[in-house]
């Protein structure tokens, strides 16, 4: 029952579960199976989501709320995407329309959420921790759509996800992720999950948007971009998040995009055909040219969006199996 069609690079050991996790907070912690068992569940939903009829009723009579406290549109719609097609009955509650606003605290919303038996949570928040908070105040599963600079494991998953489609192979594969290292959860669960499958992973930054332990997290620094991009298979572009900045990390957009940006020439020195990648909101002549964002034959932008509906489909199903009392999970 534990198998998948998809074959996974990290095969599950005899005698072990291949999800024992009741929430996922983060990639940090997960074995390299587990990842792998969680992109082997989404390989069938890309199937279902490609189909005029995408419904499955496995989730169906089960409430999913999500709760975003900080601004989305693609983990927002992919997550109630996901369950609704799951059959799950979902809700989304924004922040600026809740009680949060006339000074609810995290906790106290958590548990008034708690008490209308929701058998899901999914959580955005500005502050790093904020998910696992609340995981230990409610009864059912919650995951981790984005918290502060901590993790966001489920883009995590759907860019693992779109290498391993598009390049075949995760171990091995070198990886540059280039730009706002500091502030970005996507850096921070993508440097975990990669190093975690085998890749290599090098990070790209100016001195100001690099972590100084970054290494102890097994990434490769450079602050050349030329230099990061010699033999890269896959080049992650990130956004340069202006809104958790707190003081000048960049001279200015125009000088940041000299020496940080992705143009058609710059991608030249990376491995003829280098995947190029930016998990959006993009900011188009910053960080990434729109003539590389918008050539589909090099960039998966759009496709690492789909590849989070088939993600979250697989993370709301795995995690909800041992209520649903699914044989081998309860
Ligand atoms: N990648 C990502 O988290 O995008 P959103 O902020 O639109 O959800």
């Amino acid at each position: 029952m534990f198998m998948s069609d998809a074959p996974t690079e990290f095969a599950l050991p005899d005698g072990v579960h291949p999800f024992p996790h009741r929430h996922l907070t983060g990639i940090a912690g997960l074995q390299p199976w587990e990842i792998g068992f969680l992109l082997d569940e989404a390989e069938q939903w890309i199937a279902l989501n490609r189909n005029t009829s995408k419904h499955d009723s496995r989730l169906a009579g089960l409430t999913q709320i999500n709760a975003f406290f900080e601004n989305s549109t693609r983990t927002l719609l992919s997550f109630e995407i996901a369950g609704k097609r799951l059959g799950a009955d979902v809700v989304n509650m924004h922040a600026a329309q809740s009680s949060v606003k006339k000074g609810e605290t995290l906790i106290d919303t958590a548990v008034t959420l708690n008490a209308m038996r929701p058998d899901v949570i999914v959580i955005r928040h500005d502050s790093s921790g904020a998910t696992g908070l609340i995981a230990d105040k409610v009864d059912c599963p919650v995951l981790n759509a984005g918290d502060g600079r901590h993790e966001h494991p489920t883009q995590a998953l759907l860019d693992a996800l779109t290498i391993r489609r598009r390049v075949g192979r995760i171990n091995g594969t070198v990886v540059v992720i280039c730009g706002d290292v500091l502030h970005s959860r996507v850096a921070r669960s993508n440097i975990i999950l990669l190093g975690t499958l085998g890749a290599e992973v090098r990070v790209v930054a100016p001195p100001t948007l690099l972590p100084s332990a970054i290494e102890r997290m097994g990434a490769i620094p450079y602050t050349d971009f030329d230099a990061a991009l010699e033999g890269a298979e896959v080049v992650m572009m990130l956004r340069l998040q202006l809104e958790r900045m707190d003081g000048a990390f960049v001279p200015s957009p125009r000088e940041y995009h000299h020496f940080y940006g992705l143009t058609r020439e710059r991608l030249g020195r990376a491995a003829p055909g280098a995947l190029v990648m930016h998990p959006g909101p993009m900011n188009r002549g910053i960080e990434i040219t729109s003539d590389i964002a918008d050539d589909l034959q090099r960039s998966a932008i759009t496709e690492q969006v789909e590849m989070g509906v088939a993600v979250r489909m697989a993370c709301l199903d795995v995690l909800t199996r041992a209520r649903r009392g699914v044989e081998g999970w309860a």
